[in-house]
């Protein structure tokens, strides 16, 4: 007590020893109650909150990212023991009512000064964003990647290999008529040929119909541009065909057509060779077996020895060793005279490919609807 005149302790509240009272600011007198404040007049009460509020200032100057934000916010303003709660409870509560208006104006005051603080730093640069709460340990997001489907790949696998050797990819309408996909490539009305290329008619449509192989193709680009043909044509193809394991009312078909001066049997054949090794390995051996088709003459079925066995003979291959893989031929010069080509002069091979046996061949799969049926189970084992 020794140094301290009179005058401060009297204002001492009981129990409080001298020193103490005297250095205590007026953030620590919040945790006293009323009474214990020993205020003599109303007048008195401004200057406390004055005191609060510089405080208050200098500390929202220090706030530095969301963290110190949210500290600053609970100190002065959290519900259970917020300085202003405090303020609430041990003075506003407790004083008398002279007294009561004063401590509510400051409290108000106070309120209202912390708010704007609170906003200003929120939008200035204090840079609530960044702060030390990234953890670097954590995982990643994943962001998963897509696939192509196991038809894009095959498709893009048989372009790549024809590319390579001078062909040239063209697409072309699904909607067709019936001259493109019929009569033009020498197969009439009333042909039997059209009876395994049932199709989907557009209802007042004049008879156009979806397409029932990728060969339509072959007329359409000859038709636009002079010879050396070299095209190959993916595309989607449909016929009236109830679904099972090797048939869908839709399927997909890669077609080729190389029409030149020069062209010989033996560049068909070669090519259809170098196509077969490319595409399932070099020791693969083809085969050509007759076949018909109306618009190439001679036709073949391209036949390979079969991937499971070798050409032992399994049940892959029927125990024939051999794996039919698709229709081809010449084309039939009667071809030629729809398109004004001159048959005299020009030769060319064509062939079509079912691409959904290609893969159902290459990955072995014997279900042709899985393919379809898009279940991630199945597409993602094919990444
Ligand atoms: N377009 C025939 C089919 O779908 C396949 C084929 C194409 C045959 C080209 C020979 C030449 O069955």
């Amino acid at each position: 007590m020794r140094g301290l005149s009179w005058r401060y302790r009297r204002k001492m509240p009981a129990g409080t020893p001298a020193l103490l009272y005297f250095a205590m600011d007026a953030l620590e007198k919040t945790a006293q109650r009323f009474d214990q404040l020993g205020l003599s007049a109303p007048e008195e009460i401004a200057a406390l909150f004055a005191e609060l509020r510089s405080t208050a200032a200098a500390e929202a100057a220090q706030i530095r990212g969301a963290d110190s934000l949210e500290s600053f916010r609970v100190k002065w303003l959290g519900r259970r023991d917020g300085i202003c709660s405090r303020i609430s409870e041990n003075w506003l509560k407790p004083s008398p009512p002279d007294f009561k208006k004063a401590i509510g104006a400051g409290l108000n005051e106070l309120r209202a000064s912390l708010d704007a603080a609170i906003e200003s730093a929120k939008s200035s640069g204090a840079d609530l964003t960044s702060g030390p709460a990234i953890d670097l340990s954590l995982p990643g997001v994943e962001r998963p990647v897509g696939t192509h489907h196991l038809i894009r790949q095959t498709y893009e696998e048989v372009e790549r290999i024809f590319m390579s050797i001078g062909f040239s990819v063209v697409e072309g309408p699904e909607i067709e008529t019936p001259y493109y996909n019929f009569e033009a490539l020498n197969i009439p009305e009333f042909h039997p040929a059209r009876d395994n290329m049932d199709t989907f008619y557009i209802e007042g449509s004049g008879g156009q119909l979806l397409r029932t192989h990728t060969s339509p193709m072959q007329i359409r680009t000859m038709e636009k541009q002079p010879p050396p043909v070299r095209i190959v044509v993916p595309g989607k193809v449909y016929r009236r065909d109830n679904p099972d394991a090797t048939h869908g009312y839709m399927f997909h078909q890669i077609e080729g057509l190389a029409v030149d001066n020069d062209i010989t049997f033996c560049d068909f054949r070669g090519t259809v060779e170098h196509f077969v090794r490319e595409f399932l390995g070099a020791k693969v051996k083809t085969r050509l077996r007759p076949s018909y088709f109306p618009f190439t003459e001679p036709s073949a079925e391209v036949d390979a020895t079969c991937h499971v066995c070798g050409g032992e003979g399994c049940r892959t291959c029927k125990f024939s060793g051999w794996i039919e893989m698709f229709g081809a031929g010449m084309v039939n010069p009667a071809v030629y005279g729809f398109v004004n080509y001159d048959p005299k002069r020009l030769s060319g091979f064509a062939f079509g490919m079912g691409v959904d046996r290609l893969a159902m061949m290459r990955y072995g799969i014997t279900d042709l609807q899985v393919l379809f049926q898009n279940d991630v189970r199945f597409l993602r084992q094919f990444p």
